[in-house]
């Protein structure tokens, strides 16, 4: 007998393949800017109760559960959500579920804070981004009148495939444009944010970085697939363009050319960031 298909929530990106090589090439970029965000509440971090919707593989999780008191994650993929279980071992004030961030099984008011990392990409395949409404009108439910809500995502300029700030997206054009398309422009959200009735919105730029360190130097990363597998853009590309896609690598690695590439990509980084964290707050 087959085994079945382990869950997953993504419209675009199986994760229970993308996991397996996640953690080896992925960093939690914005960790100390959100938890200072949660910290300009009325609560003092280590009383608050926070959620974290599409917790991945849990990285984020892994690193609140020492500075806050109770930690919920809901997540849609399968392996992801047995890869965060070891990794938090048995620690009490964890609290994980296979669910979806559209349709929270929380009473009203439970959170004093909720955050989602990279997440809002994956809800919606129309560009008037109705999950995203749903989304929204789900957290100002979940999270306590005062509470906070950061929501990790890119701006369309971050994601631009030849002027952003992922040097690899030149090579995958196409794919970097659906993928584009698929993140909500960062003033469309905050405007979205103040129709629900959200207060105290902001941006802030993380200092972090979204990659493990051989990203930024050595372009050969590019190249393998377990690489690949941990960025879901690589979803959008047929087999034939990531074969081009190499091709063009190996020829900017032999004439030195995308060298000149990245070094523009990690200017730009460092004046506009690898990501943005819009927060808010529901009103008192
Ligand atoms: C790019 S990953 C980010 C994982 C993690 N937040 C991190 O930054 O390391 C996107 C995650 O969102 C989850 N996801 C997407 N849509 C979801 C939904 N509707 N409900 C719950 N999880 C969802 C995916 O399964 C995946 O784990």
């Amino acid at each position: 007998m087959n085994k079945p298909e382990k869950r997953n929530a993504s419209s675009y990106c199986n994760y229970n393949d993308s996991f397996l090589s996640y953690d080896q090439n992925r960093q939690p970029n914005g960790l100390q800017e959100i938890l200072h965000i949660f910290g300009q509440t009325r609560i003092p971090v280590e009383e608050q109760t926070v959620l974290e919707g599409g917790f991945g593989t849990g990285a984020y999780i892994n690193h609140i559960r020492h500075s806050m008191k109770e930690v919920y994650g809901v997540e849609g993929s399968e392996q992801g959500y047995e890869e965060t279980k070891q990794k938090v071992g048995d620690a009490d004030n964890v609290h994980l579920q296979i669910g979806n961030i559209l349709d929270l099984s929380f009473s009203d008011d439970f959170f004093d804070a909720y955050m989602v990392n990279q997440v809002l990409h994956h809800i919606d395949t129309d560009r008037s981004y109705p999950n995203l409404t749903l989304f929204l009108k789900e957290s100002r439910r979940v999270i306590k009148p005062g509470g906070a809500l950061t929501i990790n995502t890119c701006s369309q300029e971050q994601l631009n495939p030849h002027s952003g700030v992922y040097w690899n997206y030149k090579y995958i054009e196409k794919a970097a444009l659906t993928l584009q398309a698929r993140y909500v422009p960062v003033p469309k959200l905050i405007s979205r944010l103040e129709e629900l009735g959200f207060t105290d919105i902001k941006t802030t730029m993380p200092s972090g970085k979204l990659f493990q360190e051989q990203y930024y130097h050595d372009p050969r990363l590019a190249l393998d697939t377990d690489f690949q597998k941990a960025d879901s853009i690589y979803c959008f590309c047929s087999e034939k363009q990531i074969n081009e896609a190499n091709t063009l690598i190996r020829s900017g690695i032999d004439d030195g050319s995308i060298y000149q590439h990245m070094e523009q990509a990690e200017k730009q980084a460092q004046k506009i960031g690898e990501a943005v964290i819009v927060s808010a707050r529901k009103p008192l």
